[in-house]
């Protein structure tokens, strides 16, 4: 009976086997590790594509505060990154170094020379210090890519938000929504080539199932419709819209942006919390929700290893946010489950 089973198991995996390699040593875990300690390819493994970066380092701009309403720390130089943000990253295939909004200049600009592409994240603060590093990094970014760099930005709810009022110019351009813990679809724009955006490499089943099921996850009061995003000249000319959502008012607003001539992408809505925040109820974690987290993920990353910026590698290792733990505080019940903390 085994033997049964056992014989056309081999077989079709042997027919997946590139015809170089040979079965006996690919079932010799031993010998797998043992070449792979070594970081060599076996003979039959083709080369990897040289004009991509595989050890990509993505900088994720820290947040004031300390992610827990003040539970865990109060120091007013505190800054944060929940802990989704960096597993998203590295899910994906790259390592984190944390760009800590308030520490000198000169370390901060040495981190940004680090990295291959930043994210921004969620939060709430518009004003300030946040805001001018905000724009100083997206300054940055424009910088990078202009030079020839390919570096990508992805920037979360707030992240969004920060984007339309530097690039807008203007202060007050956000509007009020009423989208506060609420999963919903996304509305695709019609006529809109998908192509080099997000949405390119997501599976054509599950994109049509995120217009129909809340596979999104959003947690914002504020946000830009449609209408005023077009009015404005700066935004139309750096932004195309790819999806709208409607609030819990049936409000539309604007739900995800691409550049038309920068590696940079907008979400309006929470692309990390579907895998790894438990602390708001309506957070989407069937499995359609959790690969929508991973195709977003994998896109950002695929981005960042087309920057071929390789800063010396000990440099990278002193700034890893594997140099920090995170701390649990999803036991309140609400809010990040973990996050990191700067002082
Ligand atoms: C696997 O490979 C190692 C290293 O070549 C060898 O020492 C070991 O005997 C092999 N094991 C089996 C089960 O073939
Ligand atoms: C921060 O301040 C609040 C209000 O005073 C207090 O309840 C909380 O325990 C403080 N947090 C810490 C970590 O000391
Ligand atoms: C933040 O404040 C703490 C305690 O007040 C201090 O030890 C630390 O050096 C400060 N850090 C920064 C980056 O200013």
């Amino acid at each position: 009976m085994l033997n049964y089973l056992w014989i056309p198991l081999l077989i079709s995996l042997s027919k997946h086997l590139p015809t170089s390699v040979n079965a006996k040593s690919t079932f010799n875990s031993t010998l797998l590790l043992t070449s792979s300690e070594f970081g060599q390819l076996s003979p039959g493994c083709p080369a990897p594509e040289p004009n991509l970066n595989y050890r990509p380092v993505i900088g994720i701009l820290t947040h004031p505060g300390d992610g827990a309403s003040g539970r865990l720390n109060n120091n007013s130089n505190a800054s944060y990154i929940a802990a989704s943000y960096v597993k998203f990253v590295e899910a994906a295939g790259a390592r984190v170094i944390p760009l800590i909004y308030n520490e000198p200049k000169q370390n901060f600009d040495h981190k940004l020379n680090l990295i291959n592409g930043v994210l921004f994240t969620g939060g709430w603060a518009k004003s300030g210090r946040y805001y001018e590093v905000a724009k100083y990094v997206f300054q940055k970014v424009l910088k990078k890519n202009d030079e020839g760099d390919h570096f990508p930005l992805v920037a979360i709810c707030l992240g969004f938000e920060l984007l339309t009022m530097i690039i807008s110019q203007d202060m007050n351009i956000l509007e009020q929504f009423s989208a506060a813990d609420s999963a919903s679809t996304l509305d695709f724009m019609q006529n809109i080539n998908f192509h080099g955006t997000v949405f390119q490499r997501f599976p054509p089943d599950l994109l049509k199932k995120m217009s129909t099921d809340c596979l999104v996850m959003q947690n914002h009061n504020w946000g830009i419709s449609p209408g005023k995003l077009q009015e404005n000249s700066n935004l139309c000319g750096f932004f195309k819209i790819l999806t709208t959502c409607s609030d819990d008012n049936d409000k539309v607003y604007v739900s995800t942006v691409q550049a038309h001539n920068y590696p940079v992408t907008a979400f309006q809505w929470h692309p990390e919390k579907n895998a790894f925040e438990w602390g708001l109820s309506m957070i989407p974690h069937s499995e359609d929700a959790v690969q929508v987290t991973q195709y977003v993920a994998n896109f950002f990353v695929s981005e960042a290893r087309k920057s071929l910026s390789r800063p010396p590698a000990s440099e990278v290792l002193d700034n890893l946010i594997y140099n920090y733990s995170p701390t649990y505080c999803g036991k309140a019940g609400k809010g990040y489950d973990e996050v990191y903390i700067f002082t």
